[in-house]
């Protein structure tokens, strides 16, 4: 990426940082080691609002549910959606809380093959030259040739030396990226990777027990993050949860094929639609993941640490059920809403 560098002043401070020519200025800041605030990446959940106090910038995506009709009328734009086009003076308040050990890069890797997790999810490997540094519960954004927007999608692998970076992807009906991963992605191919990303990484520190709670392809940051723990010696003394969500039997993936120590987790998974759950003689839980978590886990919730991904609705319901019926502190709640 070339260095042309617009300079970016943060208003009420001296903090100033340069982006580089076609960056956005989310990824730019965090680049720099700025913690500008955001979530998802992806113009869906708005924590990277700002206003634009001098300068022009250009929206890649001025439809962005994650800006409502009054921010729009405010003049309120979304970070990660804007990329300058002079130098600009910007508000927006940043915080150490927004930065990762490891700087968002980008880089080319290679695409070496993907194998079958569910009836509609497939984990997609990638090659780079570079060591993949992530923290377990991270995403990255794939730029596949042609398509011209990004998506994010999350590590379902363990950081690693030899540059590998898998992730499980749902092949959305009529979707525009996942349709191509599935059907036109050939090994070889080259795609560029931009990451790691996102603030709902495995909180290694935690002295708490580890609940980890996923919908669909929600399945791929909680996997990463299960083996992690169970993996890693000084995190012996750990129990481990895994809840998982789908709708019928065909969504629930063999668990025993993707986790390093089968032993360790404590597993279940819970599907939603009775009749299909009927009709394929399921055995198993029936119901949503959040009333799961009631039903399995006893004593103080509040005593647990706890990671969620996969579809908004699934994680607002299960947040809320989190903080207000059994108090556990929002700090110990770490989540990606997969917009
Ligand atoms: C933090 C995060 C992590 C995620 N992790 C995973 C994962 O591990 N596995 C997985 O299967 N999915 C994941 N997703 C969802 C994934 O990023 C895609 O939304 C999904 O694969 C559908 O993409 P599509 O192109 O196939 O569908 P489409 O329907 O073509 O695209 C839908 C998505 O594209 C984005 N979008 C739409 N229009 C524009 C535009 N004009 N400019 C820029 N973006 C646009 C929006 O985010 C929207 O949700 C994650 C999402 C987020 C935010
Ligand atoms: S981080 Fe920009 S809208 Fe979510």
């Amino acid at each position: 990426m070339k260095l042309t560098s617009f300079t970016i002043n943060i208003a009420g401070g001296d903090t100033r940082y340069l982006n580089a020519e076609g960056d956005n200025l989310l990824r730019a800041g965090l680049r720099a080691g700025i913690g500008l605030p955001y979530e998802c990446s992806a113009g869906g959940c708005g924590s990277c609002k700002f206003d634009v106090l001098s300068g022009e910038v250009e929206e890649m995506w001025p439809d962005a549910p994650g800006l409502s009709a009054k921010d729009r009328v405010r003049g309120r734009r979304l970070a990660c959606q804007c990329r300058p086009l002079s130098d600009c003076e910007i508000k927006i308040r940043p915080g150490p809380e927004y930065l990762s050990a490891t700087a968002p890069a980008r880089f080319k890797t290679q695409y070496l093959g993907s194998r079958q997790v569910t009836v509609d999810i497939r984990e997609f490997m990638f090659r780079a030259e570079q060591p993949a540094q992530f923290v377990p519960g991270q995403y990255a954004l794939l730029d596949l040739p042609g398509v011209g927007q990004l998506r994010a999608y999350s590590m379902s692998n363990q950081p690693n030396e030899a540059g590998d970076w898998h992730f499980m992807v749902r092949q959305v009906p009529n979707g525009r990226v996942s349709t191509l991963m599935f059907d036109a992605l050939q090994p070889g191919d080259s795609v560029e990777i931009d990451g790691p990303l996102g603030l709902a990484q495995l909180r290694a520190e935690s002295p708490r027990d580890v609940v980890c709670i996923a919908g669909g392809s929600g399945l791929a940051p909680m996997l990463s993050i299960v083996n992690a723990v169970a993996m890693q010696p000084a995190l012996n003394e750990r129990a481990i949860w895994l809840f998982y969500g789908g709708r019928s039997p065909a969504d629930i993936p063999t668990f025993a094929d993707w986790l390093h120590k089968p032993d360790r987790v404590q597993v279940t998974a819970a599907v939603s639609a009775a009749a299909l759950a009927e009709s394929d003689g399921w055995q198993g839980e029936r119901g949503f993941v959040h009333e799961l978590l009631g039903r399995s886990l006893s004593g103080d919730l509040a005593a647990h640490e706890y990671y969620l991904a996969g579809p908004p609705p699934m994680i607002e319901v299960v947040v809320r059920m989190l903080m207000i019926e059994h108090r556990v502190p929002a700090q110990q709640i770490h989540y990606d809403r997969f917009f």
